[in-house]
């Protein structure tokens, strides 16, 4: 069986020295020793600063808008729910632009045609879909025209840099989630990455209730904060995490280069580095695409339909200032296995049963 996914496993030795330190300290979370070291390690290792440790990649986006006062927001549809999920969850008023048909990503140009039609907005949220980043420079001119703050939602893209600066750099903040399925995980968790100081602190108040650092109460805030015992996690597993995306992103250039001209594929970022976090591909025709699925199916390889639906689509009661893109790709964009555990044999092993899917029936 070639599963679609499959969770980095600790060391176990490594990880029961790293649990014996929160025992012996007996400080279990509440930013203990393993959230600061592993703070100052992911700020080193992601080439960031003012980095803060979240209970999850959901939080991470509701938080992240809450500490930038953004109560109105326009955000991509293609994407995962949580996106939009927990915007609306936060009570942010959310409102849908378009993506571009060749990266799946937020359209700059789509979002300029948004805001010049309706301003009313404090913020644009766009995600780095499948860890391919956003034209950040492109929505950077657009939010500064219109003078909104940007979110990047990082889930999937985790140490990608744009000619050798983070990602996670651009926009006034950025998420991850460390979700057991991510690269890189702590079981549960994430990150926000702010681009200032002031922007982080009031973060890490409100992540845990509100208390302000003498101890009175500021605004009300609500419990976010990463145990400790997930720290130990995110430790083990960060010494082999150079290793873990560069295989991951040699399996993914395999994929891509041997399905070139058979299916469509998202058009990459030429100045980002890959993590190899998702290999996305596009079938515009249902039959093949079920085709393509079964055939993997009866040799044992999962593959998801994945994102589908468009998110505009899902909810539907939200202003939406047209996304036929986005509905034509989550209509056919399918998702192939891709983890550290697989070798370059199985990838060759998923793309003949691909080629010669499509080759024999069409
Ligand atoms: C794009 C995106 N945003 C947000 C999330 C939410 O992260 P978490 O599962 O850590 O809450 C995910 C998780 O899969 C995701 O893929």
């Amino acid at each position: 069986m070639i599963v679609l996914n499959k969770p980095l496993t600790p060391d176990l030795t490594k990880l029961t020295a790293n649990l014996s330190q929160v025992n012996e300290s007996g400080w279990y979370t509440n930013f203990g020793p393993l959230h600061q070291q592993l703070t100052k390690r992911l700020e080193e290792y992601l080439g960031v600063k003012n980095l803060l440790l979240v209970s999850n990649g959901t939080l991470a986006i509701q938080v992240a808008c809450k500490a930038l006062n953004i109560n109105s927001a326009i955000t991509t549809p293609f994407s995962f729910v949580a996106t939009t999920s927990s915007l609306l969850w936060q009570g942010i008023d959310t409102a849908f632009s378009d993506i571009d048909i060749h990266s799946y990503n937020l359209c700059p140009t789509a979002l300029d045609e948004a805001l010049s039609q309706d301003n009313n907005y404090d913020g644009v949220v766009a995600t780095h879909v499948y860890g391919n980043p956003c034209d950040v420079q492109g929505i950077a001119v657009v939010a500064n025209k219109y003078n909104k703050k940007v979110v990047y939602d990082a889930a999937h893209a985790f140490d990608v840099k744009i000619d050798e600066q983070s990602v996670l750099n651009f926009g006034d903040a950025s998420t991850l989630s460390f979700h057991a399925t991510k690269v890189f995980h702590t079981v549960e968790g994430g990150a926000i990455v702010f681009k200032h100081k002031a922007d982080y602190d009031k973060a890490k108040r409100l992540i845990n209730f509100g208390i302000q650092d003498d101890g009175t109460l500021g605004e009300p805030g609500i419990n976010a904060k990463l145990n400790e015992y997930q720290c130990a996690v995110g430790l083990t597993l960060l010494d082999d995490i150079e290793g873990v995306i560069e295989h991951r992103s040699t399996l993914f250039t395999t994929y891509r280069t041997e399905l070139e001209g058979i299916v469509e594929l998202p058009v990459w970022h030429e100045q980002a580095s890959l993590n190899g976090a998702y290999m996305p591909i596009y079938i515009s025709d249902r039959n093949r695409q079920e085709s393509v699925i079964t055939a993997l199916k009866n040799n044992d390889i999962q593959s998801r339909r994945y994102f589908t639906p468009s998110l505009d689509l899902a909810y539907s009661q939200q202003k939406s200032f047209g996304c036929e893109n986005s509905q034509r790709l989550a209509n056919g964009t399918i998702c192939l296995p891709l983890h550290n555990s697989m070798s370059t044999s199985d990838v060759l092993k998923v793309v003949n049963i691909i080629k010669h899917t499509l080759k024999d029936e069409f």
